[in-house]
């Protein structure tokens, strides 16, 4: 039997047991607990760790995973300097997938540095990788990609300042990290498992996921939500903004999913960290402007927003540059993947689906010198 469908929409293209979307009764859960207790209760460590070993660490687990991540954060003085030779204007999303594919380079996956390695030297680089790069070519530092922070919320913002980091804006971090980490069968999640279903190495299938999440209707989108919501300088004007723009048929970005059809769970949780970040007038000006078109997106098209939308809030009164928002999503994401990446290979069958053809029917082959 064939089934077609456009975007492989509502395909079950495989099984899982790393997370579940949507499902009837609990929602979002990773490796069975709920987002919304691994929000309020875990560290993205934790759920790092739950994601890659299947199970919640112990203390003494935990303790130790940290300690590796933050002994594995040196970049090799070759990846230094192909940072250092990526222009100044490049994407960030550009820089970590070039980083990624350069690592596989130098420290290539063997008996000796297995998936397990990889995965937790990719999670302890990325942060490194980006803030090397940005800094040796925005304020002309080469800076060391050592901090004290046991957590890579905290390492990540200390590397972006040149600071110890506030601890609202770190433990807000953190959250977005948990809540970014992992979601089932995503297009860029699924990009890495057809990579690694060919065999691949674990760096390939990375950065296949790195480039897929880079599309604003993936994870740029959390960039572009922060675009849309700065276009407006107040509530009315946004109001006046957003329906034009639905009438014009735009795509509000940070609204609506594949998966969700009346609530992304994600949302109100980085919501309220957004809110409780907005310290200043203009903050509060941006979380207004951000309401009124949750409003009207839900009045005029029954469309709600998805975590990437009040992301972009959180993440730009934490400090966090818009074109870096996507970048913070991979240091996340890598943890999923690399769970994918594992289940892939564990039970592994070529992803291969087949096309129905559109095409012009059967042609008559012209020699060259007779086409005109
Ligand atoms: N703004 C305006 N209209 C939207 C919309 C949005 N963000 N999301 C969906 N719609 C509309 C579509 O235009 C379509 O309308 P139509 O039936 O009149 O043509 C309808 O809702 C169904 O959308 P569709 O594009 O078929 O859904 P999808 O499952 O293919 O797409 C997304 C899902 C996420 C790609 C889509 O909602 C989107 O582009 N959102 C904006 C980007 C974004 O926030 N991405 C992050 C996702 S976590």
């Amino acid at each position: 039997m064939t089934t077609k469908s456009s975007g492989l929409a509502g395909v079950v293209a495989g099984t899982t047991s790393v997370c579940t979307v949507g499902k009837e009764g609990v929602g979002l859960t990773y490796r069975g607990y709920t987002i919304e207790d691994l929000a309020a209760n875990a560290t993205f460590e934790e759920v790092a760790y739950l994601l890659i070993h299947d199970s919640l660490p112990n203390r003494s687990e935990l303790e130790h995973f940290k300690q590796m991540l933050k002994a594995k954060r040196e970049i090799p003085e070759k990846l230094r300097s192909i940072l250092k030779l990526i222009p100044k204007h490049t994407h960030p999303m550009d820089v970590l997938r070039t980083g990624c594919s350069a690592l596989g380079v130098f420290e290539p996956e063997n008996e000796e540095n297995n998936q397990y390695d990889i995965a937790a030297r990719l999670l302890a680089t990325f942060p490194g990788m980006l803030m090397f790069w940005y800094q040796f070519h925005f304020n002309n530092k080469e800076i060391d990609t050592h901090t004290d922070h046991d957590s890579i919320a905290g390492h990540f913002l200390h590397m972006l300042t040149g600071q110890a980091p506030d601890e609202l804006h770190e433990r807000a971090l953190d959250v977005s990290l948990i809540l970014y980490a992992e979601h089932e069968f995503n297009a860029s999640t699924f990009a890495a498992r057809v990579t690694a279903a060919t065999l691949a190495d674990f760096y390939s299938a990375v950065t296949s996921a790195i480039g897929t999440l880079r599309g604003p209707l993936h994870g740029g989108a959390n960039e572009a939500a922060m675009a849309l919501i700065s276009m407006f300088s107040s509530p009315e004007e946004a109001e006046a903004g957003i329906k034009q723009m639905l009438a014009d048929k735009a795509l509000i970005m940070g609204f609506g999913h594949r998966v969700y059809k009346h609530s992304d769970p994600r949302s109100p949780i980085i919501k309220k960290w957004a809110k409780k970040l907005a310290r200043t007038e203009q903050d509060q000006r941006l979380v207004a402007i951000a309401e009124i078109i949750e409003k009207i997106m839900w009045d005029e098209k029954k469309l709600f927003p998805n975590l990437d939308f009040y992301s972009a809030l959180a993440y730009h009164f934490s400090g966090v540059p818009t074109d870096m928002f996507t970048p913070v999503f991979v240091m996340s994401r890598i943890s999923g993947w690399a769970a994918h990446i594992m289940e892939q290979r564990a039970n592994n069958k070529l992803i291969r689906p087949t096309a129905e053809y559109i095409g012009v029917e059967t042609q008559t082959f012209i020699p060259l010198d007779e086409r005109n």
